[in-house]
């Protein structure tokens, strides 16, 4: 992170580093940081594989806005192999259903954000979250985290810049962006998926419309069953039937072809780290197709307690995650956990992708600890059965104990069927 300040840069006045995403409230942020706190601003922003826009043209429009200075990066691979893999290996699922899309992309963000603060000679760091939601809270802890020495300031919600604000704003000061479009969705999307929240899904009931979703297709009515074999080394999809790829390739390829079978929707009533309970929906085509792989071919490799124990791992991996702990100590504790975990989970898994699921329906591996002489029924059995009556006699001890205290307090042995 140690980054040069290049050439000479006015420093008499304060510079502002603000997360840009090229849409109206971050363009007409721009202008309102300006006039309200008199800092120049400096727009990043982050390719996380949101698709949409070309980096060159939100660059520009960041300029004729009225940033001194405009930093564009593209961070995809970056995001993919540093961010979703590890989400991946810990199989992340908050609340069992949400992989975590926008909660990984905001410590990445914070990352370039830092960097650029530092090139630019910024003092302070701008979002434009609101107050309401988790996102706010992941900057500014990742900032603390990554940046103590820095400031930070958050438009939208500190400086008043309503949505109202920001039309009139824009309009008043022709910003070359559109003002007039309504979206009724919050949406936040990247690679690993998209975020829907808002509008008429804030009523629980409402079932979500056909243009909620983009990511993926209806899985009603879903085309033919597309197979593939994903190959796995130490934890990281590797290749897509034999072919090659780095994470940020497979995970796009099976966007499109979960995608297309309407994988990874998911519909959900999220508890918020702001104690607000909020309804979400999510599309994760890829996401959730790899991570039902990923977690086959654990059950494949990892031994029985080291398992179980990983899956506690994994919940409070997604919850620390969730909760804008990316760069805390506890969260890189088990980091390396999950990463000794992953020494043997190399192999490949058969998918069947069909109708809005994916089902596992092979599994091989070279450090397999499944044994078919231990597990088969068939003749070539290698376990001695004869050693299983001991075990359960050793094992059930404790049971029988305290039975036979039950009964000579009194309190007899009825569970549930009478006392015979
Ligand atoms: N509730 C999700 C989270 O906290 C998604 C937030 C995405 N933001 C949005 N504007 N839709 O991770």
């Amino acid at each position: 992170m140690e980054l040069k300040i290049e050439g000479e840069y006015e420093m008499s006045k304060k510079r502002i580093v603000l997360a840009y995403s090229g849409g109206l409230d971050t363009s007409v942020a721009i202008g309102w940081i300006g006039e309200q706190t008199g800092a120049e601003v400096i727009a990043v922003a982050v390719d996380v594989g949101q698709g949409g826009e070309d980096l060159e043209v939100i660059r520009q429009r960041a300029l004729d806005c009225g940033a001194v200075e405009a930093y564009v990066a593209d961070a995809k691979e970056e995001f993919a192999s540093e961010y979703c893999m590890p989400a991946l290996q810990a199989n992340a699922l908050y609340q069992d259903k949400y992989p975590l899309v926008s909660a990984i992309s905001r410590p990445l963000i914070v990352k370039h954000l830092v960097r650029a603060a530092r090139q630019f000679g910024a003092d302070t760091m701008a979002h434009g979250c609101t107050g309401k939601g988790n996102d706010q809270v992941r900057f500014e802890v990742s900032f603390t985290s990554m940046a103590p020495d820095l400031s930070c300031i958050s438009p939208v919600r500190d400086l008043a810049l309503t949505r109202d604000v920001a039309i009139e704003y824009g309009q008043e000061h022709q910003l070359p962006i559109e003002t007039t479009k309504h979206n009724p969705f919050s949406i936040d999307q990247n690679v690993w998926g998209r975020a829907v929240e808002t509008g008429f899904l804030e009523d629980l009931w409402n079932a979500p419309t056909k243009d909620v979703y983009t990511y993926t297709d209806d899985p009603t009515y879903p085309p033919l069953p597309d197979e593939l074999v994903i190959s796995f080394e130490k934890g990281i999809p590797v290749a897509i039937d034999g072919n090659l790829m780095n994470p940020l390739q497979i995970i796009q390829e099976l966007n499109t072809r979960a995608g297309a079978q309407g994988i990874g929707r998911i519909d959900i009533v999220e508890d918020r780290l702001v104690g607000i309970k909020s309804r979400e929906i999510y599309e994760a085509p890829g996401a959730i197709a790899l991570i039902e792989a990923h977690r086959e071919l654990e059950n494949v490799t990892i031994e029985r307690e080291q398992a179980r124990f990983k899956r506690q791992v994994d919940r409070r991996w997604a919850e620390l995650v969730y909760d804008a702990q990316w760069f805390s100590p506890l969260k890189k504790s088990l980091d390396a956990f999950i990463k000794d975990t992953q020494t043997y989970v190399t192999g490949d898994i058969r998918l069947q992708l069909h109708g809005g699921r994916a089902t596992v329906t092979g599994r091989r591996s070279e450090s397999s600890l499944y044994d078919f002489n231990l597990a088969t029924y068939e003749t070539g059995d290698t376990f001695d059965q004869s050693y299983a009556k001991g075990f359960i006699e050793i094992y059930g001890l404790p049971a029988k104990l305290a039975a036979a205290r039950d009964v000579k307090f009194g309190h007899g042995v009825d569970f549930g069927i009478g006392n015979l």
